[in-house]
This record gives C-alpha cells, structure tokens and sequence, in this order.
C-alpha cells in the first residue's frame, strides 16, 4: 500500500515506518525539518530507500504546506494516513502552540487527506484523553470532563474531529498509554514519560554523589508505589498500528495499553536496579518529611507528572486484542525482565547524560 505518514522523524512516527517499510509498502513522510527528514532517509536500509519519500510539509498550515510537486507525488495515490505528528507538552504555558498543532493541525491533516483521495485515516491518540477519571473505555469521551492538561484535552478534541469526518473518510483511532523503548532493545528516542522520570533520577543521582559518602545517604521521592503505571513498548504500539492498517473497524477505538500494567513499586525497583541506585526510597505523597535541596529540586521537577502518579486508570482493551487475534500478533506481556531490559537498553544512549 501507499501510505503517508505525520510525525515520522518522531519516537513512535520512527519505528513505525520501520516496520511498515519491513512489511513491503511505500511511505510518503511528512517532515518539517530538512535535517531530521534526512536523517530519517539514512535510517532505512539501502534496499528500502526506494520505497521511502520524503515530502516536506507542516500540519499547523492548511494543505499542510505542501509544494505543487509534493501535491501532485501524493494526489490520489494515498491508500492510508498515518496521522502521528503532535505538540506533546504538559506546561500550560504552551497551551496555544498544543491546540494549534494537535487540534487544528489534526483537521488540516484529515482535510488534506480527504482532498488526496485517501481510503483510510488512522489517528495516534493517547490512552489519557480519559481525563481525571480512573476507568477508561474503547469510545469516544464527552470532552465536558476534567482533564489533567491542555495536551490531553486537545487529543480528545482531535478525536472529535477525527470521528465528525467518518462520513466522507474510513476513520480508526489508536490510543497508546505511556511508551517506552523498544522490547527487543530498549532503544527509545524520547525524553517523555517514564524518560522523563530516569533523566531526573540520573541528575538526582549525579548531584548527590558529588557529598562525600553518599552511598549511606537515603535519598528519597514521593511516590505511591501500590498505583500501576501503564508502560507500553514502542514495537507493541506499533504491532497494533500496523494490524489497524488492515483488520481495524471503520470508527473503532482500540486501547494500545498494557493490560497487566506494572506497579510504580516495580518500576522504581527495576530503575534502582539499572541505575545502580539502591538509596532511592519511596515515600507515600501525603508524607510531611522534609526534603534536602537535592530532593526537591527533584521533586518540584516532576511535580507536572503527579496527576499520573497516584491514581491507577484501568484501560480495557477488548477491541485490540480483537485487532491482534485477526491479524496474527501477540498481545503484549511485559514482566520484570522484560522492564530492566528496556530500561538498560535506553541507559546505553547519549539522550540520558
Ligand atoms: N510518547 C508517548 O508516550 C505517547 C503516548 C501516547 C500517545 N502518544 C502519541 O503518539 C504520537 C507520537 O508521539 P511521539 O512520542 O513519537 O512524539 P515525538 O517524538 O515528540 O514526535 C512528534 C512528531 O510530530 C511532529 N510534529 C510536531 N509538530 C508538527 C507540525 N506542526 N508539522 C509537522 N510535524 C509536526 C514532530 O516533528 P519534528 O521532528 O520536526 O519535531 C515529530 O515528528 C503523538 O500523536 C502522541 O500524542 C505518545
């Protein structure tokens, strides 16, 4: 198939063009910037590089900004769009360019792909346009809820969007939890979520162990370790991406979660493990221990994720593994080991130091 891709120099938009070039079907990918679209070029195997284009474009601007040529390379040829490209950015002080790239950006993309003549639109989503609630559902949510950020309201909004055009094109949304690197490497192209979360560790650890005998030092964070956190590796995503190109319902929702999410307390277990950081300890939120500077410093800079701490969301996940069973593919199963190995594989890379 043909098929366009926003978002490819991204995390996710990265291993799933990988994965689609694998399977035999030519790209056509959107890049705003001319470095990184080469570089995503090299990043495909010689073979390959025949089957991938690369059209320069930005979704903030109606028909995404394309070149008459760009146009022309992609009018009615499309079969599906990947829709991936997104402002992920939790800071409220980013509240316009979030709602200019995910809201309207995702109309000018549906627009767009409408006007090429494309069969299908799948839209990347995310898990949390749930909001403040704790039980999710593979359905579109009322956007009158609370919601945690402006990043997650503008996801919901899109989704709108996304399902207000299932008349005129076949619409499918994907909703990932938090993703984390790859389950065979660990490899892991992103400072958000749980990379969020090791960075601060690192530079906690770093600045600690500049205090002569630090070693017998506790250093602590507030945490409750019985609330689950819902990891997902970035090749699950895009095993049920790629079963959605095919298998997936007209005006479906499928969850790319985990269904048997980790505690935080595994979690911070298995980082003590890989970061070598066995004086990290968990304290309970409501705890009124004071903090040293370095623990605060640490603290205050994860404060924006504690929305997400301390409340376990259930996701169920029938339609994906409905999705899964027909084209083939596992459903996810992430033990322990399989949680160290990807948290060492993103150690190795220049991201974290
Ligand atoms: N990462 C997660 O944990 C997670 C979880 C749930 C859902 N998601 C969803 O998954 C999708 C991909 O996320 P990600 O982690 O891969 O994000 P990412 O690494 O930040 O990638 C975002 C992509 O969007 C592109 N982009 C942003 N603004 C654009 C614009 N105006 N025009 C064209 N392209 C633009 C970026 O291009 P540049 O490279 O030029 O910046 C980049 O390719 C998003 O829709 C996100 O909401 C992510």
């Amino acid at each position: 198939m043909n098929i366009l891709i926003t978002g490819a120099t991204g995390f996710l938009g990265k291993k799933l063009s990988q994965d689609l070039v694998n399977e035999g079907h030519t790209l056509f990918l959107l890049a705003r910037n001319e470095q990184k679209a080469s570089q995503l070029l090299q990043s495909f195997a010689d073979k390959d590089k025949t089957n991938v284009h690369i059209v320069m474009g930005d979704i903030s601007q109606t028909g995404l900004g394309l070149a008459k040529q760009d146009l022309q390379h992609v009018q009615h040829k499309i079969d599906a769009v990947y829709h991936l490209a997104a402002y992920l950015s939790f800071d409220p002080a980013h509240k316009s360019q979030t709602f200019t790239v995910n809201v309207d950006g995702t109309k000018n993309t549906l627009l767009f792909a409408e006007a090429i003549g494309a069969k299908r639109f799948i839209y990347v989503s995310t898990a949390y346009t749930v909001g403040k609630e704790v039980a999710g559902k593979e359905e579109l949510y009322s956007p009158e809820r609370s919601f945690v950020n402006h990043y997650e309201e503008s996801k919901c909004l899109a989704e709108h969007l996304v399902f207000s055009h299932s008349e005129k094109i076949e619409v499918v949304i994907v909703r990932p939890s938090i993703i984390i690197g790859d389950s065979r490497t660990g490899e892991a192209d992103t400072n958000f979520g749980l990379y969020g979360l090791l960075k601060g560790l690192c530079v906690l650890k770093r600045r600690a162990s500049r205090t002569p005998g630090w070693e017998k030092q506790t250093y602590r964070m507030r945490l409750d370790v019985d609330v689950q956190t819902n990891l997902v590796p970035v090749d699950y995503v895009t095993s049920v991406l790629v079963a959605a190109l095919t298998h997936a319902r007209h005006k479906e929702i499928y969850h790319a979660t985990n269904p048997a999410p980790p505690t935080q307390e595994l979690v911070i277990e298995c980082i003590k493990e890989v970061l070598d950081f066995p004086n990290l300890q968990t304290i309970p939120y409501e705890s009124t221990e004071s903090f040293s500077d370095e623990e605060s410093v640490f603290q205050s800079s994860m404060s924006i994720f504690k929305e997400y701490c301390t409340r376990t969301i259930h996701f169920p996940s029938d339609n994906t593994k409905e999705l899964l069973h027909k084209a083939n593919r596992s459903e996810l199963i992430m033990n322990k080991a399989l949680l160290i190995s990807i948290i060492r594989g993103y150690q190795k890379q220049p991201v974290l130091t």
